[in-house]
């Protein structure tokens, strides 16, 4: 750096001076500073100590350069010289002592060139004794003591301790070597005290060894306060009690005061004598205190008085413990009273704030219990003492209503379901018994505002109306509630497919009727299947638990296997046995075979006629049954057609009700007959309403034309009969 300097300096000079000289004897560099601490870093108290720092300067010519040289003691400067030789600075420590240990470092400065040295550390052990000297060592009580803690020698910022055993009495810090104090003792009898102090050297600090300890004596001061109560024994409430505080051996009455106090109340004060008068009360605290302060002395005499009670608090109790709305109660208000003193008759008693209830003795009142909550107050007075019970709540009671009884959600037959009672006002807790009949079937004790809720499961319908239940929240009456009124849902039981037109005759046009009925409550959804296909073919929910659903106008393709599924609020599905359904060949079609046949037939009944005529042979009328020569799979159909064989043969018989044109349903089965209500078409309602009208037909050779009806024919539902 100095090589840099000098080199700078001599450019700088070349060209602000180029016609000038270069100024030689300006060119210096400082080369290295150091700092020693003699004799060592390490000292006692009392060594001469020397601090030399030490600086190289190289330099060109003659002329005397300026050093500044500045000593630091961790960031203080603590010595500053300024010198014109080369020699050493030397910073004297004569008679070292704690105060000086500490880090070092010094500073040279040439023409605003610096150089800062290393820090050495200087350590300086050993600490006088401390000196404590007193001004007496006899003192009366509440007299000042001075006293001075010394450091011999030492120098520094010190950090003084006067204590008494382990207590420190008095501390402070300064910044010479003694340090004086005043204090009191505040208990007489002789008490020992030393000094110690600790030099403050940051970061560190040392602390001396104890001073000598001082004994001083402090003596107690004749002087005492007196407290005097009259009457002395056996204080009752509402006695006047004369309380007297006065002083004994009293030398100079200046600066003198008394106090006169009960607990924490101040009761009168005075300079020599207090005269106080109270009535004595129980509630108040029997402590009286007479204190007696002068100047800083403060000296106490206290008594306790016990104060009997007349009579106690009263107390204030209800009867019976629990009261219902405007029934008869009794409050009863008591004291224990101190017979010596008082007679029973003096007490006065009575209840606050004023109400209803009646005295029926002293202390006893009686009454309708209110409809809403009262809080009472017994007051109790004698001798004009006053005394408050505490505060009575009397929360009457609401008796039960009559409860209503309800399913909770549904009631299915052989399956659990929930009862649900409860009371409309009441207080709680109530008691909810379930009934049935005269069975009791079990009691809820209810605590909070919510119905009891009871599980049953009956298996006859008729069994719910024997249940009711009953509320009780007190020991006079329990309402019972009406009989249980709910539907009883039964569940579903056996599933019927009956199929109309009868299973054999069932003919291409025709229209199917797929009636499903079962046992059970309503409503009931009916589902209508055809075996291979999973989506039910038609659905409905029936508040009958039977009905139908209409296939119309028959073909072929309608052949198969039906059934159907029904549900209710049971929730069990039940489902019909399969029946499957064969679509026979229209009648129409039969017909013309038949036709074709009784064709085939006349001819040869005419050609036999034509025959047996011209045999001579006399021939009479005949009548042919086609059916019996029918082909095979017509064989049985029992009420198929009929077919005259001549025209002047009349042995078919039709009823018809109605005008051709409306629906019919057929009928005969075994013995079984079905029979449907009827509905009439859209355009044939003005002229017949036969519903429940009886349709039995038999087919003729026009049957072929019901094919046509129109499809909105339609069944309501069948009723079975028989
Ligand atoms: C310290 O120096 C003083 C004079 O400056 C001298 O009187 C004293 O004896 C010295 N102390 C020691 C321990 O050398
Ligand atoms: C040393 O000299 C500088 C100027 O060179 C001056 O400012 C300072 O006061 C002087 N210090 C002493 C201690 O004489
Ligand atoms: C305290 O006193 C003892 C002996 O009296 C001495 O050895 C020790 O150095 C003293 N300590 C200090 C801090 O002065
Ligand atoms: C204190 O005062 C009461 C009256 O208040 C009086 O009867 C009593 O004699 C007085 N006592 C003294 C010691 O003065
Ligand atoms: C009765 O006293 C209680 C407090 O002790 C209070 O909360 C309540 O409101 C009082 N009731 C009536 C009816 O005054
Ligand atoms: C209610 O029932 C409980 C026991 O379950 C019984 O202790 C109480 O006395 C009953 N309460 C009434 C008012 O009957
Ligand atoms: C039962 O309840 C129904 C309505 O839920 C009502 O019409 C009927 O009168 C009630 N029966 C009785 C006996 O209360
Ligand atoms: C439903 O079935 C029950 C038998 O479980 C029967 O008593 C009742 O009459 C039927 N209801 C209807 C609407 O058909
Ligand atoms: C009955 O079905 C046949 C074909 O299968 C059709 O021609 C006729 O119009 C249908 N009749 C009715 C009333 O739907």
């Amino acid at each position: 750096m100095g090589l840099l300097l000098l080199l700078t300096s001599t450019l700088l000079s070349s060209y602000f001076h180029p016609g000038i000289m270069v100024d030689a004897q300006r060119i210096f560099t400082i080369r290295d500073i150091t700092l020693s601490i003699e004799p060592s870093t390490d000292v006692v108290r009392g060594t001469n100590v020397t601090v030399r720092c030490k600086a190289i300067v190289s330099s060109f010519g003659q002329e005397v350069l300026s050093r500044e040289y500045t000593i630091y003691k961790g960031n203080n400067k603590v010595y500053t010289k300024n010198s014109s030789t080369s020699e050493d600075l030397l910073y004297p420590l004569p008679d070292a002592r704690v105060s000086n240990t500490g880090k070092y470092h010094c500073r040279i400065n040439i023409k605003g060139e610096e150089m800062n040295s290393r820090v050495e550390k200087l350590t300086v052990t050993g600490l006088s004794k401390p000196v404590l000297h007193l001004d007496k060592d006899v003192f009366s009580e509440g007299e000042e003591i001075m006293a001075t803690c010394t450091a011999p020698g030492e120098t520094g910022s010190i950090f003084f301790y006067l204590h008494e055993g382990n207590n420190v009495l008095r501390e402070g810090l300064v910044n010479t070597n003694h340090f004086e104090t005043k204090f009191r003792f505040s208990r007489v009898g002789i008490h020992g005290i030393h000094c110690k102090y600790t030099v403050i050297t940051m970061p560190d600090s040392f602390m001396s060894n104890e001073s000598n300890i001082l004994s001083v004596s402090v003596e107690e001061l004749s002087i005492k306060p007196v407290l005097e109560i009259f009457p002395q024994t056996k204080i009752y409430e509402g006695d006047p009690l004369n309380i007297l505080c006065t002083i004994r051996n009293l030398a100079r009455p200046d600066n003198i005061h008394l106090y006169l106090s009960q607990g924490i109340k101040l009761l009168s004060s005075g300079n020599t004598k207090v005269n106080h008068s109270i009535v004595a009360l129980a509630s108040e605290p029997g402590d009286f205190e007479c204190r007696l302060e002068m100047g800083n002395v403060a000296k106490v005499a206290a008594k306790t008085v016990l104060v009997t009670e007349l009579f106690s608090v009263p107390t204030l109790t209800m009867s019976p413990a629990e009261v219902f709305q405007k029934e008869r109660m009794t409050l009863t208000c008591k004291s224990e009273i101190a017979s010596e003193r008082l007679n029973r008759g003096e007490l006065i008693y009575t209840l606050e704030p004023d109400s209803p209830l009646t005295p029926l003795a002293p202390g006893v009142f009686s009454g309708k219990a209110l409809l809403y909550d009262f809080n009472y107050t017994c007051v109790a007075k004698a001798k004009g003492i006053v005394k408050r019970s505490e505060t009575l709540t009397v929360c009457p009671k609401i008796s039960v209503s009559t409860p209503k009884i309800s399913v909770e959600g549904k009631a299915v037959l052989g399956q659990p379901f929930k009862i649900r009672c409860q009371s409309d006002v009441g207080s709680l807790p109530i008691n909810y018994t379930l009934l049935k009949g005269y069975d009791q079937l079990g009691t809820i004790s209810v605590r909070l505002p919510q119905p009891a809720l009871f599980t049953v499961t009956i298996t006859k319908p008729e069994e719910i109306k024997e249940y009711m239940c009953e509320a009780k929240n007190n020991h006079k009456n329990a309402p019972l509630s009406q009989r249980l009124n709910a539907t009883v849902i039964e569940p579903l039981m056996g599933l019927t497919l009956t199929v109309t037109p009868h299973l054999p005759e069932i003919s291409e046009g025709d229209h199917l009727y797929l009636i499903c009925g079962t046992k059970g409550t309503p409503p009931v959804t009916f589902k209508w299947y055809r075996v291979g296909k999973e989506q039910p073919l038609h659905t409905t929910t029936s508040e009958k638990n039977n009905t139908d659903y209409q296939v119309p106008n028959l073909s072929k393709a309608h052949s198969g296997t039906y059934y159907c599924e029904a549900v209710n609020h049971a929730n069990n599905i039940v489902r019909s046995e399969e029946v499957t359904i064969e679509v026979r060949l229209a009648l129409w079609k039969k017909a013309v075979i038949g036709g074709v046949c009784l064709l085939v037939v006349s001819v040869l009944v005419v050609g036999s006629v034509l025959y047996f005529r011209s045999k001579r042979v006399r021939v009479v009328r005949a009548a042919v049954s086609v059916w019996s020569e029918r082909p095979p799979e017509a064989a049985n159909d029992e009420e198929s057609s009929v077919v005259s064989s001549e025209p002047d043969v009349e042995y078919t018989e039709v009823v018809h009700p109605q005008p051709a044109g409306t629906a019919r349903v057929p009928l005969r089965k075994g013995t079984d007959t079905v029979y449907s209500e009827l509905k009439n078409p859209p355009h044939g309602a003005g002229d017949h309403h036969d519903y429940g009208s009886v349709v039995y037909a038999e087919l003729n050779g026009k049957q072929p034309e019901i094919g046509h009806h129109p499809p909105e024919v339609r069944n309501h539902l069948p009723v079975p009969v028989d």
